[in-house]
């Protein structure tokens, strides 16, 4: 397609894919996860669900959206039109789902950052951080009002994403990770370096790399491990579809997909690094035990990070830094987000892209408002377990089936080979075909399964249903329709 917008350059791409992929995922739930599910150890399942599923699915969403030159609906219409819906469905529940609460977690870290020079949360960053900043009320059903420091970060953080994707993939979203993703990478190496020299750092070191083999025989660390990688590498997402799409016709693919996925996991074990030496240096300099210091994923960044702040020295400017880290890596992967829904609609009805990023942003930040109320964390929680868990996983079946049952992968795989300068073999077809499937189908199956008997975090029933499977088949309803609606622009 001529008009199609185009990366400047090869390294612009890749800094743009890192940038989606690097989120707030790396920074708090990878080290979360690492420690609880025996240190060092749980990079096998890790590692495991990276190669089995991460790279070969990066690669075919790559290979999808170049091939096909489209985002995730013309993409998949492309291959086979009567499931343009399942383009519609990645793009829309990102839009209308995790982007909502991804942008309201990136403003509590812009609020933490400016409380970071003041120490706002005293003696007791647990309470502060539940009871006086999210105001937390008893059920999902218990609204409460909006939370007016959140709101006025909501609001900046959907101008700087409106900022930035109004002006377009090369002037916008190539420029912007062309400053934050070398920004990011000096500054979590500071913070790193700084970290791993407080007192007591080797004990929250050894906690990390001490592998604990034990803990990776349960079958829930393999899920979270799977379904980790595919929120950090933004698969199911439409992302890297529409990314990819913007590409020129001669581009290594491959070794970009190996790229993007190589950098983005040793991010995560760099950060993983920095959080667990600040957690020893606190266990030493409280003389507690490494697991009292530690809390859950939320409470790791907003309440253990804090009251380490509050300890050590030097502790607001590293304070700042650390949350400044988290916005930057949040919002280069909330615009990816944002461009994978305004990819498909520019491509479907030929919209300009200005005006509608203007409504979109508008719309997302009403949208978003719901997450910024006093039940905001417990609908973040119940939405974000339904999306990335089901949403994402059923994506990535969806597109293995798509391409390897209904079409013939070899095809992408044979584009892939003719522009790359790592060559894929036939092992690549039989994992998006059977392997891939069969190993998510799984892990699908035993989720419902777990989730039939008692449902997730001890919500209701009624909040499960209305908020977490409402959501998801709204939105799904939502896709089928517009999969039905007339092309108004002729992109192929
Ligand atoms: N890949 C992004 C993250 O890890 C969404 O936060």
């Amino acid at each position: 397609m001529e008009n199609r917008e185009q990366w400047s350059s090869q390294i612009g791409f890749l800094l743009a894919a890192v940038g989606s992929a690097i989120g707030l995922g790396n920074i708090w739930r990878f080290s979360y996860m690492a420690y609880s599910y025996g240190g060092g150890a749980f990079l096998v399942p890790y590692l495991t669900a990276l190669a089995t599923a991460g790279i070969p699915l990066l690669i075919l969403e790559f290979a999808i959206g170049h091939e096909r030159i489209g985002s995730a609906p013309l993409a998949c219409r492309k291959i086979r039109p009567g499931w343009e819906w399942l383009g519609w469905w990645a793009v829309i529940f990102v839009m209308f789902g995790i982007v909502l609460y991804y942008m309201v977690v990136v403003a509590w870290c812009l609020d933490f950052m400016i409380y970071s020079f003041s120490l706002a949360w005293g003696g007791n960053p647990d309470t502060f951080f539940f009871k006086e900043f999210l105001q937390v009320s008893s059920s999902p059903a218990a609204v409460g009002g909006v939370r007016l420091p959140i709101l006025t970060a909501l609001a900046v953080v959907w101008f700087i994403n409106w900022a930035i994707v109004f002006r377009g993939i090369s002037g916008g979203i190539e420029l912007a990770n062309k400053i934050f993703m070398p920004s990011l990478f000096i500054l979590t190496c500071g913070l790193v370096i700084w970290a791993m020299n407080l007192e007591g750092a080797s004990t929250g070191l050894s906690a990390y790399i001490k592998p604990d083999f034990s803990k990776i025989l349960s079958p829930r660390v393999w899920i979270d491990a799977y379904s980790q990688i595919f929120f950090t590498l933004s698969l199911g997402f439409g992302i890297m579809i529409a990314y990819a799409s913007y590409l020129p016709g001669k581009t290594d693919i491959t070794r970009n997909a190996i790229l993007t996925a190589a950098i983005n996991s040793s991010y995560s074990l760099l950060a993983g690094l920095g959080v667990f030496s600040v957690l020893g240096f606190m266990s030493v300099s409280q003389g507690e035990e490494l697991s009292k210091v530690v809390s859950q994923s939320i409470g790791l960044a907003f309440v253990a990070y804090p009251k380490a702040i509050s300890l050590m020295p030097g502790g607001r400017f590293f304070g700042a830094i650390f949350f400044f880290c988290l916005l930057v890596a949040g919002i280069s992967s909330s615009i990816s987000i944002i461009e994978a829904f305004i990819s498909a609609m520019i491509d479907k009805f030929g919209f300009r892209r200005r005006p509608l990023v203007t409504m979109l942003s508008l719309c997302g930040f009403a949208g978003s408002l719901i997450f910024s109320t006093r039940a905001g964390l417990l609908w973040l929680d119940i939405v974000d377990h339904m999306l990335t868990h089901y949403g994402l996983v059923v994506v990535g079946i969806g597109e293995c089936i798509l391409t390897a049952w209904f079409f013939n992968c070899s095809l992408f795989r044979e584009h892939l080979n003719s522009i790359s300068s790592i060559k894929l073999g036939k092992w690549w077809d039989a994992m998006i075909r059977w392997f891939i499937p069969g190993a998510l189908g799984i892990i699908l199956l035993t989720d419902i399964a777990t989730e039939i008997r008692k449902p997730y975090g001890g919500y209701s029933w009624q909040a499960v249903f209305f908020i977490g499977w409402m959501w998801l088949l709204a939105t799904l309803a939502a896709a089928v329709a517009i999969a039905r609606k007339k092309w108004r622009s002729k992109p192929y």
